[in-house]
Order: structure tokens, then sequence, then C-alpha cells
């Protein structure tokens, strides 16, 4: 039988002939205990901190497997003076064929053996929770903090803000996986060297296709109805006048039970097809719009002024993103982040002009959010007191809940560090400045025939009040007065 404690002293001789591997010997020693503890304390969820995963998985975890490399290493290829051996044939016989030497190869390699085991074992747990860390929230959006404060911020606050980065950004499957990851140790250069981009370029090229991601969750061949759409809006008058506008989406869906295809969703029913030639990197000059009917038959709708603006263009399939490109990293623009906070009551309506001059305050130009929230809050102040003064010293929380719901409408949306200011990043659920769906939806884009995509307004949604003050449709809805 092997003796265990001469197989240890073997061991223990080889690694001491061998500097390289004391080299890895001391730094698994030192490597291995902190490794342990951090990761029971990060599998444990003792310690939360995207700092800390770092530091476990990507900075120890390879130390500790280029140490133990080390010692393997040095056993075999670098020893100490007297045996400087690289793996000759004459040295490699010898060890195979002389008794005693073999003897001592044996006992190595059972150890050997058994410390591999042991390290795989180790190594599988840390790989396997370092897999998990890296496609974890804290490693997508706080690690490298500056960078990602927009997307972060933005996400948080939406709807979709439980839902992990890389179920949108890579989904399942080993393909999307490992393009992501290489595209990940791209991105750390990038930030380690500061030669991304500020801001962010978008559209994200090499997104997965969103029919794999959303999907996963949403299923829009199987919605039907309307949607209720209300929006709230405040007047930049001494009232801040509240006014509301009402529509009813067509929602509708890729054909439900039966059903046809219809409304909005219906571009992504199974039997459309439809894509498009882009002449820009925004996506929004739309030269050529193709779609395939289920029954085989194309119908192609042109845009002579974008045709001829030079470039070929690229050619893309519709998915949902073309109109969803905004589902959580959602910016405002300032109307309509001034408008929620002040629809929430974080901003109170009470104030006279409140609406006017926190218009005019978040849409300064400042260098940072530091130096927004320290303007926004000493302007706030100077103004009401100087022109309201008995109000303001009868109701002192007023002017506080005002400053703090104005300092958040600006550092929800603006980001100077990364050159991000209001409507730097377009959504196209809509169309905003003519943009969104009226980038086909603009009875331009023509057949041969003549035919166009059409902005009738009815196509999409009915208005059942537009900036009215308490409409009467939703007094109706609701069965009381608002
Ligand atoms: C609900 C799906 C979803 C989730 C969750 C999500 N993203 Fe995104 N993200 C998108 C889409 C869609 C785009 C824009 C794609 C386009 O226009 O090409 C995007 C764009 C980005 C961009 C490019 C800049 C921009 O705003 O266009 C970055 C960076 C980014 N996401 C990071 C993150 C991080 C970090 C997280 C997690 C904190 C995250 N994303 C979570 C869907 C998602
Ligand atoms: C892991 C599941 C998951 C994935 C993937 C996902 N979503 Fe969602 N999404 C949700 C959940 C859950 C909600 C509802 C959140 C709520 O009501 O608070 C939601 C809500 C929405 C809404 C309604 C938002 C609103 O204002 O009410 C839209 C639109 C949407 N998702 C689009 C998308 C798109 C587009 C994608 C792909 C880029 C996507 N989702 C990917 C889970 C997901
Ligand atoms: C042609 C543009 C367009 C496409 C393509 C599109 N959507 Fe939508 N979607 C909309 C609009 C517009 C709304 C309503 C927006 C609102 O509530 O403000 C909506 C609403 C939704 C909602 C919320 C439904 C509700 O009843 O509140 C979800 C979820 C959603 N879409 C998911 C998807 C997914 C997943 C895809 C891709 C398979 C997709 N959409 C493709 C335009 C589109
Ligand atoms: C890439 C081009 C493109 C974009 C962007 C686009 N659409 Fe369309 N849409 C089309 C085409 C093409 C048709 C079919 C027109 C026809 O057959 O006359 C269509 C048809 C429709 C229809 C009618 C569907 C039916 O029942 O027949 C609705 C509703 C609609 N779109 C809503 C929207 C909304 C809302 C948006 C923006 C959120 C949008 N579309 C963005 C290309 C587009
Ligand atoms: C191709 C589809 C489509 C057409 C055509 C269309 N709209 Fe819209 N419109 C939308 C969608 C989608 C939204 C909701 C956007 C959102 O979810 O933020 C919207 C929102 C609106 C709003 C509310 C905007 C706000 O937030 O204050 C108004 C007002 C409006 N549309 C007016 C019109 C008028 C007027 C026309 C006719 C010239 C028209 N729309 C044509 C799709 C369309």
């Amino acid at each position: 039988m092997v003796n265990f404690t001469e197989i240890i002293k073997t061991f223990i001789k080889s690694v001491a002939r061998s500097r390289v591997s004391l080299m890895g010997a001391v730094l698994a020693t030192i490597t291995f205990p902190i490794l342990l503890v951090a990761a029971v304390l990060d599998i444990m969820r003792i310690v939360e901190n995207p700092y800390f995963g770092f530091i476990i998985y990507m900075v120890l975890g390879p130390l500790f497997t280029v140490s133990l490399l080390l010692v393997f290493l040095g056993i075999f290829f670098f020893k100490g003076k007297e045996e400087v051996g690289i793996f000759t044939y004459d040295s490699l016989k010898e060890l195979f064929t002389a008794p005693n030497r073999f003897a001592q190869v044996r006992k190595i390699v059972f150890l050997i053996t058994g410390l591999t085991l042991l390290n795989l074992f180790i190594l599988g747990l840390i790989s396997y929770t370092g897999y998990h860390y890296t496609e974890s929230i804290g490693f997508c959006g706080q690690l490298c903090h500056t960078v990602m404060a927009p997307e972060y911020t933005t996400y948080k606050n939406s709807p979709h803000s439980r839902v992990r980065c890389v179920e949108c950004h890579i989904g399942q499957g080993a393909q999307w996986f490992v393009k992501s990851k290489i595209s990940g140790i791209r991105q750390i250069f990038a930030v380690a060297f500061k030669t991304y981009s500020r801001p962010i370029q978008t559209p994200v090229h090499g997104l997965r296709p969103a029919r794999e991601t959303c999907e996963e969750c949403h299923r829009p061949e199987l919605f039907h109805g309307d949607k209720l759409y209300i929006k709230d809006k405040f007047m930049p008058d001494e009232k801040n006048t509240h006014l509301q506008t009402v529509l009813l989406l067509k929602v509708g869906s890729g054909g439900y039970r039966g059903s046809n295809a219809n409304g909005i969703h219906w571009h992504v029913a199974p039997e459309n097809s439809i894509t498009y030639t882009h002449t820009d990197t925004a996506r929004e000059k739309i030269s050529e719009v193709s779609l395939s009917k289920p029954d085989g038959t194309r119908v192609i709708f042109t845009k002579e002024a974008e045709t001829t603006s030079g470039s070929s263009g690229k050619v893309r399939t519709m998915d949902c993103i073309d109109c969803h490109n905004r589902p959580t990293h959602i910016y405002l623009s300032p109307d309509e982040a001034l408008d929620l906070k002040l629809a929430h009551g974080d901003i109170p309506v009470s104030l006279p002009y409140i609406k006017k001059i926190a218009l005019e305050l978040i849409t300064k130009p400042y260098a940072s959010q530091e130096e927004a929230r320290n303007s926004i809050a000493t302007e706030i102040r100077a103004r009401y007191r100087r022109d309201y003064p008995l109000l303001v010293n009868n109701n002192m929380p007023l002017l506080g809940q005002a400053i703090s719901g104005i300092q958040a409408a600006y550092t929800e949306n603006v980001f100077p560090e990364m050159k991000i200011e209001w409507n730097t990043y377009r959504n196209f659920l809509g169309h905003k400045n003519d943009s969104g769906c009226f980038r086909c939806h603009d009875e331009s884009h023509s057949t041969k025939a003549g035919e166009t995509i059409s902005m009738d307004c009815d196509t999409c949604h009915i208005i059942l009040a537009e900036n009215e003050k308490a409409p009467k449709v939703l007094e109706t809805l609701r069965g009381r007065g608002l």
C-alpha cells in the first residue's frame, strides 16, 4: 500500500527543490484561506458588495489557479540547481525504469491526483459562483460605477428593475454566453484605459434579437384588448395647472385565439415579417420597408428622400426593440420628468410657479450632478424666500420636498460625467420629435401603386381627451369625479 506520510514528504521535498514551486506554494497558502472564507461569505450573502465579488472571482480566484499551476510546473520543469531538468527522453526513461526512482514518481502521481481532485472541486466551486457573479446585477451595473451609473439608475426606476441585466443582454444559450464574455473582456479594458465612449453608443450592436430574450417572459401574440393611456401634464403657470391626455392605445396582438393579428403588435405576429433598410446608425432614416405576407407576397414601401442620401444602408428585421428600445433605460424629457414628480406629489403642486422655475433650473448646463444638486437647492431657496416669504416661512418642509423632487428629476435623467444630457437617447415608443413610429408611419414611404404606411391618428389610438382639465371621459370611466 502507499504510505501517505511518505507521499507528503516526497511532495514537500519536490516542492522545496524548486523555486518556482515554492513561490506557488507560498502564494497558494496565502490565497487559499482568504478565498475560502470570502467565497463562503459571498455564497451565504453575508457580504453583498460588487467590489467584494470582483476581488474574489476576478483577482483571488485566478491568483489561486496560477499559484497551483506554478507548484506543478515547478515540480516537473524547474527543479533546483542539481536537477534543472526539462523533460528529456533520458530523464523520462530513468524516471520510469529505475525502480527506486519509479517508486518516487508513483508517490507523486498519487498525491497529485488527490490534490488535483481537491483543487478541481475548489476551482469548480469558484468558477460556478464566479459565473453567477458575472451574471449579477452588481457586476453589470455597479462595478464600473461612473460608466454604468446612467444605465443602472434608469434600470432601477423602470418596470424591469427586478429583471437581471443578462436576461435582456445575453439570454439563454452557449453561443451568446461566449459572445458576451468576449465583449465583456473588451469592456474591462475599455474601462481600465478609459477608452469607452461617452455617452455609451446606442443602438447596441450585437444585442441578441429581442424575440429570443423578451419573449422568454412576454408573448405579444397572446396580448389582447386595448389599453387606457393617461398622461398627466402641468402647465408653467402660477397654479401649475393640471391637464390630462387620455388615449385608448390599440395594443392589439399577433392573433389571439384564432382572431387575426391586429393593432400595434400586428408587426410581431408569426405570419408577418417586416424588414427595413436604414441609412444611419441610429436607425432613424428609413429608406425602405419590406413586408412579407403569409401568402408569400411582398409589399415594398420606399422613401425617395432617404434613398438619395448616398449610403446604401443596412437591412434589419423588425423586432420588439424597434419600438421598445427603452424598455428599462428610460430617460425622460425635462417636462415629462417634472410632470411625473408633480403627479406623484414628490414636488408639491401648491408652490406657485414651481413647474416653470424647476424647468428653468433643470435645463441649465451643469458640470456634474453634485453641482446641479447644490445649485438647484440654493436657487429654489433664494427665489421662494424672496418672492413668497410668507408661504415659505409658514411651511418650511414644503420647500425641502420641492428641492429633493427637482434634484431627483435631474439626477435620474442627466449624467454630465457620461455626457448624457436631456434627450441624448431617443425613445421610439410613440412619435416624439417625429421619430419612433413616424419613422415609417409618415405617409412618405410608398409602394409603386402609391399605397403608404398610415399616419392616420386612429390607426394606433383613439384620442379620448387631449390636454384637458379633469377630462369628462375619465369621470365617466371611473364613475366619479376626480
Ligand atoms: C428589459 C431588458 C433590459 C434589461 C433588464 C437591461 N437592459 Fe440594457 N438595454 C436594453 C435595450 C433594449 C437596450 C437598447 C438597445 C438598442 O437600442 O439597441 C439596452 C441598452 C443598454 C446599454 C447601451 C446604452 C443605451 O442606453 O442604449 C447599456 C450600457 C446597458 N443596456 C446596460 C445594462 C445594464 C448594466 C443592465 C442591468 C443593470 C441592463 N442594461 C439591463 C435592455 C435591457
Ligand atoms: C425575465 C422576464 C422579463 C424579460 C426577459 C423581459 N421582461 Fe418586460 N416585464 C417583465 C415584468 C415582470 C414586467 C412587469 C413589471 C411590472 O408590472 O411592475 C414587465 C413589463 C414590461 C412592459 C410594460 C411596462 C410598463 O410600462 O408597464 C413592457 C413594454 C415590457 N416589459 C417589454 C419588454 C421588452 C421589450 C423586453 C425585451 C427587451 C422585455 N420586456 C424583457 C419581465 C420581463
Ligand atoms: C410596432 C411597435 C411595437 C413592437 C414591434 C412591439 N411592441 Fe410592445 N408595445 C408597443 C406599444 C406602442 C405599446 C403600448 C405602450 C404603452 O403602454 O405606453 C406596447 C406594449 C407592450 C407591453 C405592455 C402591454 C400592456 O398591456 O401593458 C409589452 C409587455 C410589450 N409591448 C412587449 C412586446 C414584445 C415582447 C415585443 C416583441 C415580440 C413587442 N412588444 C413588440 C409597441 C410595439
Ligand atoms: C419599420 C417600419 C415601422 C415602424 C417603425 C412602425 N411600423 Fe407600424 N406598420 C408598418 C407597416 C409596413 C405596416 C403595414 C402597413 C400596411 O399594410 O398598409 C404597419 C402597420 C401598423 C398598424 C396596423 C396594423 C393592422 O392592424 O393592420 C398599426 C396599428 C401600427 N403599424 C402601429 C405602429 C406603432 C404604434 C408604431 C410605433 C410604436 C409602429 N407601428 C412603428 C411598419 C412600421
Ligand atoms: C403608428 C401609430 C401612431 C399614429 C399613426 C399616431 N400615433 Fe399618437 N401615439 C402613438 C403611440 C404608440 C403613443 C403612446 C406613446 C407612449 O407610450 O408614450 C402615442 C401618443 C400620442 C399622444 C400622447 C403624447 C403625450 O405623451 O402627450 C398624442 C397627443 C398623440 N399620440 C397624438 C397623435 C395624433 C394627433 C396623431 C395623428 C396625426 C397620431 N398621434 C398618430 C402612436 C401613433
